[in-house]
Formats: structure tokens, sequence, C-alpha cells
């Protein structure tokens, strides 16, 4: 009889992270790496692309409420995560956790949830990234096709002599007193400039961590920079016209319409729930603990000290951006470089692009290297098929792995369009936060002996309330999301009886030692 709940003891799992030779990862993170890779993972998409149509369609600018109700989430969430992630640095992050404490099947099931936070999270970005590629080029007066500009279904209208995303001009009409049904219509087939972005980030990412690191250290300061001189032309625009602030800060918290989710209360936690991604990713330091140097000390530096930094930011460049434009006007794919235009500062909105562009790809990285690494958890576990453990001779990295998930993330990246990614990837990466949570809490219980480097203050009110938080803005999601999340289950599950659970390492070795 095979145990579905059959857990793998804590000090295997601690014996095999400290295993070295060529076969192995490279320890080569230090603490500042860590940070590096959380605000590379955590900056992206949903600063970028996401916090003007929360504020125009949800909230308002009290979508700085919904920053920092999301961020009440990811801190206790993220207590978990510390814990865990100094206790058993190993490279599997949540899916390592959950086979430590819950058992065989929580682990499988969370592995496979990992895979919405972590590949469809990169195709989520990387569909942003394309946004901003493609206005920058728009810029410079090049323009694709639509039938490669688009995933299937986005429509095209032709206007002012070329073809334009009809999101992009749809305030632009209204204001002209033009139907965009008048014009001549064209649809998108594939996003041909998000398929090469993912693909490109693959080949940095087969050549090697300490490179990819440099690079990601490199770009990170870029989009902090690019966020701060954001901040301080948007506040210096603020102080010397103080009648923007007036106009378009009150009310600061719009009624609601009457609509639940449109303005008031219930707007700004709907806020939070699509604002939530722009959290995603300080946990994903924790999957790179096997090629950190000291894990017990940098794991909690690297998971806290990212999302501290990235919360203070969020919320002042989301007070700034809503002080400089009316909420009404913040519904486009480049609100930030919207927000740069307001203030006359005409270099601006080309840097805005450009550090979304470099901003967007680091976080592109962390998702990908972190979806590699799970699956080479989960493959020298016998779960997922042994190639995505085989680690390249000479560079050391999990090369096959992160191909075949580079092809699938580039595939969806193309194909679906960047909201419904962008939910799914809410939907998983909450599930993971409430497996985590719980798995702090049934440890302290079952294992209170084991050596915890960093402990999470007040436990068990510390995942409970990352536990509900979490659960909070699940249920603000939309119901089809909900569905996707049970049939992507079912599907998991499936493979697991049919497949992983007669390979199992654990599984195996259960059966031998009954013999
Ligand atoms: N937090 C990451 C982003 O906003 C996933 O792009």
């Amino acid at each position: 009889m095979l145990k579905l709940l059959a857990t793998k003891p804590i000090e295997t799992i601690l014996d095999e992270s400290s295993e070295t030779g060529e076969h192995t990862l490279k320890r080569s993170l230090g603490a500042l790496n860590l940070i590096s890779l959380g605000i590379g993972a955590v900056i992206g998409t949903g600063i970028f692309v996401l916090t003007g149509p929360a504020a125009a369609l949800y909230a308002g600018p009290a979508v700085v409420y919904s920053f920092v109700v999301a961020a009440v989430a990811c801190v206790f969430a993220g207590l978990c995560y510390a814990e865990f992630a100094a206790m058993i640095p190993v490279a599997g992050s949540a899916y390592t956790y959950g086979y430590a404490t819950l058992g065989e099947i929580f682990a499988w099931i969370i592995g496979w949830d990992l895979v919405l936070e972590y590949a469809f999270g990169a195709a989520t970005v990387c569909s942003g990234w394309s946004g901003y590629v493609l206005s920058l080029l728009q810029d410079f007066h090049i323009r694709l096709p639509p039938a490669i500009a688009g995933t299937p279904g986005s429509v095209f209208v032709y206007w002012n002599g070329h073809w334009e995303l009809l999101n992009r001009v749809a305030t632009k009409l209204a204001e002209l007193g033009i139907d965009p049904a008048t014009l001549p219509h064209k649809y998108g087939v594939f996003n041909l400039i998000a398929f090469i972005g993912i693909m490109v980030t693959t080949m940095i990412l087969v050549i090697g961590i300490k490179e990819s690191a440099n690079f990601n250290n490199v770009i990170v300061a870029v989009k902090l920079i690019v966020l701060v001189i954001f901040l301080v032309i948007g506040a210096h625009t603020l102080m010397v016209q103080p009648n923007l602030l007036k106009l378009n800060w009150h009310p600061f918290l719009p009624p609601n319409t009457g609509t639940f989710g449109h303005f008031g209360i219930s707007g700004v936690i709907r806020g939070a729930g699509v604002i939530f991604f722009a959290y995603i990713g300080f946990d994903a330091v924790s999957t790179a603990a096997q090629e950190a140097k000291n894990p017990k000390r940098d794991m909690p530096i690297g998971i806290l000290g990212s999302l501290v930094i990235c919360t203070i930011l969020y919320i002042l460049v989301a007070g700034v951006l809503t002080g400089l434009v009316n909420y009404h006007a913040l519904d486009v794919p480049d609100s930030l470089a919207v927000g740069i235009d307001a203030t006359g500062v005409k270099w601006g909105s080309l840097l805005v692009k450009l550090g979304a562009l470099g901003g967007l790809s680091s976080t592109m990285v962390v998702m990908l290297l972190g979806q590699s690494r799970v699956f080479f958890s989960m493959s020298k576990d016998g779960l997922v098929p042994e190639f995505f453990s085989s680690v390249h001779p000479k560079f050391r990295t999990p090369w096959i792995s992160s191909i075949t998930v580079g092809l699938v993330v580039a595939t969806f990246a193309s194909l679906i369009p960047l909201n419904e990614l962008g939910e799914m990837t809410s939907i998983g990466t909450l599930l993971a936060f409430i497996i985590v949570c719980s798995g702090v809490w049934v440890l302290r219980r079952r294992r209170p002996d084991i050596v915890r480097p960093f402990r999470a203050p007040w436990v068990p009110i510390t995942p409970i309330l990352g536990i509900a938080v979490s659960l909070l803005m699940m249920l603000f999601l939309p119901l089809l999301t909900w569905i996707r999340l049970f049939i992507w289950l079912v599907a998991g599950l499936a493979i697991y009886f049919f497949y992983s659970r007669h390979r199992s390492k654990v599984q195996i070795e259960l059966k031998e030692a009954q013999q």
C-alpha cells in the first residue's frame, strides 16, 4: 500500500542539500545577491503595468491602500517562508517544505501549484514586457503586423495611418468621438516579442547562475533608479503644482458605484487581489537556497529585505502616480510612462520605458529560475522525469529543465492574454502561501526539536493571519479563475497517481523497508 502522506525526513533533505561536486548546484550567492534576486523578481509587471488599471477600474487613488493590504499578506507569508528557507535551505522551496511536513501528496500538489506561480508568472511578466517593447518600437515608428503583435483575440484598429491596439487608443478615440466599430479591424494571432523574450532569458539561464546573478544585479539597479527618478520628478511636480493633488486625490477613496468591487472598500480589496501580483517573487529567493553561500543567515535577510524595500517603493509610486494623473485616465498598458508624461519632462517617458524593459527582464529571470529549480528538486525525488535534474557538466545549471520550461512558458506568453495569465499566477501563489503557512504551524507542533535559525514570530497567529488574508484575496478573484485552478489541480493529481507515486524515491524506500 503506497502511503500518500509519507514525508521525506528533514535530515535526508539536509544531507542531500549539503552534497557537493560536479552534479550539484554552485554555492555562489551572498546576502546582497539574494536581496537583489528578490527585488529582481518582485518589481515588474505589477508596478509598471497593473497599478494604473487597478486604480482606474477598482480603487482610485486608494490603490495605495490596496498595496498595504497585499503587503500585509506577504509579510505574514514571508515570515513563514523565511522560517522554512533558513531551516531547509534547498532548491525546492514550498515543495520541499510540504514534503517534509504535510506528506507526499501535498508536496506534489504544491509543486504542481508552483508551476502556476513561476511558469505562468514568467509568462505574465513577459506579456507585460512585450507591451513596453511594442510601445517603445512605436515611439521609433516601428510597427509589427497585428498578427504577430498580440495574443489571439486581441483587437487592432486601423487609425491615423497605422494599426493600433484598440485598448491603447480607446480613450483617445472616445475623446475624439470616433466609434472604434467604424474603423477597420484585425486580430492578434501570436505574440512574437513575448516568445523571443522568454527564449533569450532561457539562454541566459542555461549559461549559468553566476552570470545570471550578475546580469540581475545590474538590471535591479537600473529599475530601482528608474522608480526613484519617477518619484523625484513626480514629487517635485506635485510640490510646485499642489492643485494637481487637490484635483486628483479628491475623493481619495471614490465611493462604491453600486457594483461589488468597483470602488469603495470592496474595490480596495479587489484592487489588492490584482495588485498582489506586484509582490509575487520574494519567495523565489527561497528557491535559490541551495545556491546561497550562507543560507541560514541570508535567506531571511533576502526574503524580508526585498519585501520591505518593494513595499515602501510601491506605496510611494502609487501615491505619486495617482496624484499626477486622474485615475480615470490610468487604464493603459504603460501607466508609469503616462504618469511621467504628465510632468512635462520629455525624456521621462523614454527612461521609464527603458527601465520597465530592463526591470521586467530581471523578473523573468528569477521566475524561470524558480521554476526550473522546483522541477530539479521534484525530479531528484523521482516525482518528475530524471532529465529535469540533469546538470550541465560545464555550466552546472539544470539546462534541460530550463529549456523545457522556457519553451512551454514562451508558448503560454505568446498565446494567452496578460490578465488571464496574471489571475492564474495570483491564485496559484496564494494557494502556495496558504500551504506554506500551514506547514510552519504543523512542523512547530510535530517537530519542535528541529533547529530553526530563523523563527517566525507569534506562531500560530502569524500563519493564521497569512492564511486568512491570502484566502480573502483568493475569494475576490473571478469564478473562472477558480474553475481553471480546479482543472489544473485535477490534471496534476492524475499525473501523480499514474506516474509520480510509482517512481517516488520515498515510496520505493518505504516498500523496500516493508519487504
Ligand atoms: N511581482 C512580479 C511583477 O510584478 C511578478 O512582475
